[in-house]
């Protein structure tokens, strides 16, 4: 497997697309955990609407944890069990800003994911993302509405010049 494969997608191996839905999982786990919380600790009657869109929020993420603990499963793989860390805030402006910043993140992986199943001919993998991220949008779409901004870009994992992934894994470009 080249470097260049894990930008466009072509045939990873299994082993890594299990790595990476990990990542995901672990993903998905923290946003159980920061909407669950933010649902119940923003106050005021400004945040009542959004307040109770967040407490839904935190049933589809775990509705996607399972799909994508499924996948890993049928992978061969063992589905992680540690979130990716939450940060915490009194601030209901920046819980807010933490959750859209988190959903960025998101979507941009999962656009990566859904090109690179499909590379793999993985075609169940990728509906099942398909399914996810279009919630994932939904879930922008709310924050941004809350915040009074426009949806911003997703974020796109960060590649170097030449197309070569920067993840943090053995495959960072040496530069
Ligand atoms: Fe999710
Ligand atoms: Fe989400």
């Amino acid at each position: 497997m080249t470097k260049e494969n894990i930008t466009t997608g072509a045939n990873i191996t299994r082993e890594k697309m299990i790595q990476l839905l990990n990542e995901d999982l672990a993903g998905e786990y923290q946003a159980i955990i920061a909407y669950t919380v933010y649902s119940q600790v923003l106050k005021g009657a400004a945040y009542t609407d959004i307040a109770r869109e967040l407490e839904a929020h935190a049933g589809e993420e775990l509705a996607h944890a399972i799909k994508i603990a499924k996948q890993i499963d049928y992978l061969g793989g063992m589905p992680c069990v540690t979130p990716k860390p939450v940060k915490t805030s009194n601030d209901p402006v920046e819980m807010l800003r933490a959750d859209l910043e988190n959903e960025r993140a998101t979507v941009g992986r999962y656009r990566e994911r859904i090109r690179q199943a499909e590379a793999m001919g993985e075609f169940a993998l990728s509906e099942t993302l398909r399914e996810i991220i279009v919630q994932e949008q939904d879930h922008e779409i709310d924050l941004s509405a809350a915040l009074g901004i426009n949806v911003p870009h997703a974020k796109t994992p960060a590649h170097g010049k030449n197309g070569q992934s920067q993840l943090k894994d053995t495959h960072a470009p040496r530069r």
